[in-house]
């Protein structure tokens, strides 16, 4: 009877607690946080995985340690032998996060999935028959190549509805690091080596996304500019450096589109851990730019949970239980302020009152992946680069096609990682050719695609950590000569796979071209050309390689990754469809040697875990303005199967600002789009400045022979600023400001100055 009795008044005082608790609504957020005890306040910060022990997860990829922790020792990475290693593994499958919910005060779950190129979640659940497939969208290097962040929103508005429609709160993208050297592992994912093109277009990809009332996580602020010793390296980078390069971009995307959340990096900046550095995520994130949103970890970023809390990092992914010990030891110490961690819960929360799932959305698990199948088709198409054109394209439908390389017939259409997406199809080059109306050499492709079957065949089924490619095939000179003999024209396809994890090496295969490529290269154009035929090479890549070959070929279009349509928009451009309108977001130099980062990539000194970032400033074309000799490709620069011309610059000042107007006429045969850059040259005033910068641009609509478009922009006076490192200030120079409209940073149109 007393057992009964006790239990009874248990029950009534939970019941009490619970009727008497706060339930969260967008306007009690202070009530609730109030309310909150501190076992929930730590509960909502560390994510779910801390519930989640070896046992029951999938475990980390072969050779993929998902938690790491850094040996200095040594360019080697060992899994911690002490922790959990699984995804959570929460409502939707294959999402990377979840927050954990506190019923009692009616604080839900938020689920967070990556990532740039589309949802990435699991596309098949035990004991369901459904499919949760995603769109893959075009790579991020391939969205800024089209220099069009309107297109952009538009594949975003797209994504952010698979987003919505499967049940996530939050996309773990975009990715938006600097592309300071070329061999980063994970450019693809990444937009430029300049910051306004990279920050342009991440605000375009939040507004997109947030479109759909869910939320971004920009990553990985900041200075996370390569995969080699990722979580514990330490740049050693100029002030100066940081906020006119490496947080630029970032400071466009707060300030533009509101980021619900931005995704802390792994690496040290100056010594302390980016999710542990106080002045960046408070003092500039907030304090300056005025982020609202909240701050999350990297996946498995952890050194100190209390030291992340204090520095103003909200959210520490995906949880262990290790920080939440670490954090609740450090409140009860008195070593952390709990005023700290209230500041998190309260921020995290009001994120959280505006996520579907707070919201209760009814989500379908049926976005409409055939009309975004067809947008994914168009964005690719918009994002090429034509680097090279000797009269051999567009080419003329019903060609014959001797379609030669391994990646025509096993095309990448996205890189590895967490930028990986389970999508339902791929459509290879060799598809796409055939569906638009080329024929095909049918002997050769028979070979290619028996090949690649056969060797897929021995390898493990493509996951999103590696993605097997297949190794190329000898082309031998009779093999050559008969198929040039056969057909029209010759295709080489020549493909780099790269992902999250490891950076890329100066290595033939990989960033110089492999032996075979190199003498498949050389055998096709010698018989082709003996033929009076033209070669044609494909780069299907994320980022770039060296190119000291490209004098060879006719043609030459880079196509990147462009997401599942990859064969149908590559078709539309080869056929002239579309014209080619993308420029390059980055360099290709010369040489390796010539980045001006080549030194201490990835490390200094051979100094594990020590960058300098000793070219401070002068990262790409604004390196490369001072060594022109050195580009091969430069920075913006892209061919169209039509010509532009541009007159009547004109840069007025008005009010705190410059209004920019430059007309384009395209004076070819066939219709095209052109971008133009708006660079503007300083006056010296008392700091070494770049030649120029990159301040704007904008993309015609599509133009038909004789048509014109004035093209309007506008720049800020602030944005004309340079940061002065020993003021530790943003300063104007007064003195004469060219301002240059471009077809590249090597391609100078119209110049006019500006006194200020
Ligand atoms: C990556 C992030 C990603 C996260 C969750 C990390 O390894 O660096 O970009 O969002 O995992 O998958």
């Amino acid at each position: 009877m007393k057992r009964i009795l006790t239990i009874g008044s248990a029950l009534l005082s939970a019941a009490v607690a619970f009727a008497q608790a706060p339930q969260l609504n967008k306007n009690n957020i202070d009530e609730v946080v109030k309310a909150m005890t501190l076992e929930e306040k730590i509960t909502l910060v560390v994510g779910a995985n801390r519930f989640v022990g070896d046992e029951n997860g999938p475990g980390p990829a072969p050779g993929m340690p998902e938690r790491r922790s850094v040996d200095m020792t040594g360019l080697v990475e060992k899994p911690k032998s002490d922790g959990v290693t699984a995804f959570s593994s929460g409502r939707v499958k294959g999402a990377a996060g979840d927050v954990v919910p506190v019923e009692r005060l009616g604080i839900t779950t938020m689920v967070l999935a990556d990532g740039p190129a589309g949802l990435r979640i699991d596309a098949t659940r035990p004991g369901d028959e459904n499919t949760y497939y995603c769109t893959a969208f075009p790579i991020g290097s391939l969205l800024s190549a089209s220099w069009d962040p309107e297109l952009t929103q538009r594949v975003t508005t797209a994504m952010g509805s698979e987003v919505l429609e499967y049940g996530a709160d939050v996309l773990l993208a975009p990715a938006m690091n600097i592309h300071r050297n070329p061999l980063c592992g994970r450019n693809f994912e990444y937009y430029s080596e300049d910051p306004l093109l990279a920050g342009k277009i991440a605000a375009a990809y939040v507004k997109g996304v947030q479109s759909n009332g869910v939320g971004t996580s920009v990553k990985h602020f900041a200075a996370n500019s390569q995969e080699t010793l990722r979580n514990g390296q330490n740049a050693s980078v100029s002030e100066r450096a940081l906020r006119e390069i490496y947080l630029k971009g970032f400071e466009i995307v707060v300030k533009e589109a509101q980021p619900w959340t931005i995704m802390s990096s792994y690496n040290k900046i100056n010594g302390v851990l980016a999710s542990e550095n106080r002045w960046l995520i408070t003092d500039v994130l907030r304090g300056e730019w005025g982020f609202k949103g909240f701050v999350m970890t990297d996946w498995w970023a952890e050194e100190n949970g209390a030291r992340q809390i204090a520095a103003g990092n909200d959210m520490l992914m995906p949880g262990t239980p290790h920080q939440y010990a670490d954090i609740l030891a450090a409140v009860e110490s008195g070593r952390l302020d709990i005023r700290f961690l209230d500041d998190c819960v309260r921020r995290i929360l009001q994120v959280m009152v505006a996520s579907p799932t707070f919201n209760r959305y009814e989500y379908s698990n049926k976005p409409d992946l055939a009309a975004h199948a067809a947008l994914t088709r168009e964005a690719a198409s918009q994002g090429m680069v034509l680097l090279k054109n000797g009269n051999a394209l567009p080419l003329a439908k019903k060609r014959k096609v001797a379609l030669f390389g391994v990646p025509s017939y096993d095309t990448m259409v996205g890189g590895s990682g967490s930028g990986y997406v389970n999508r339902a199809y791929k459509v290879t080059v060799d598809e796409g050719l055939e569906a638009a109306g080329f024929r095909l050499d049918k002997e050769l492709a028979a070979s290619y695609r028996e090949y690649v079957k056969a060797e897929k065949a021995k390898q493990p089924a493509e996951y999103f950590w590696i993605i097997p490619t297949v190794e190329e095939t000898v082309i031998g000179p009779a093999e050559a000569e008969a198929a040039a003999r056969r057909n029209d024209v010759c295709i080489y396809s020549i493909g780099r796979m790269a992902g999250e994890g490891g950076d890329r090496t100066l290595t033939p295969g990989d960033w110089y071209l492999s032996k075979t490529e190199e003498t498949n290269l050389d055998v096709l154009c010698e018989a082709f050309h003996k033929a009076g035929k033209k070669v044609i090479v494909l780069l299907n890549m994320g980022n770039i390689v060296d190119m000291s070959w490209s004098s060879k070929p006719d043609a030459i279009l880079h196509t990147w990754m462009d997401g599942q349509e990859a064969g149908n928009s590559v078709a539309d451009v080869l056929s002239g469809k579309v014209s080619p309108s993308g420029k390059l977001p980055m360099t290709i130099a010369k040489h390796y040697e010539d980045y001006s980062s080549a030194k201490d990539f990835p490390m200094s000194n051979g100094n594990p875990g020590d960058v300098n970032y000793d070219e401070d400033i002068f990262v790409g074309y604004r390196h490369f303005d001072r060594y022109p000799e050195t580009i091969l490709y430069p920075f913006g620069f892209g061919l169209s199967y039509t010509s532009f011309e541009y007159s009547g610059l004109k840069a007025e000042k008005s009010g705190d600002a410059l209004q920019i107007s430059v007309k384009v006429t395209n004076t070819g045969k066939c219709s095209g789009r052109e971008v133009v850059q708006i660079y503007v040259g300083a006056p010296e005033g008392n700091a070494v400045k770049p030649v120029k910068e990159l301040r704007a641009f904008g993309k015609t609509a599509e133009l038909k022979p004789k048509e014109s478009e004035v093209l309007t922009m506008t720049v800020k006076l602030s944005d004309l600023r340079r940061f002065d490192a020993y003021e530790r200030e943003w300063k104007l120079d007064k003195g004469e400001y060219v301002v240059s409209a471009a077809a590249s940073s090597q391609d100078i149109r119209e110049n006019v100055t500006v006194t200020l």
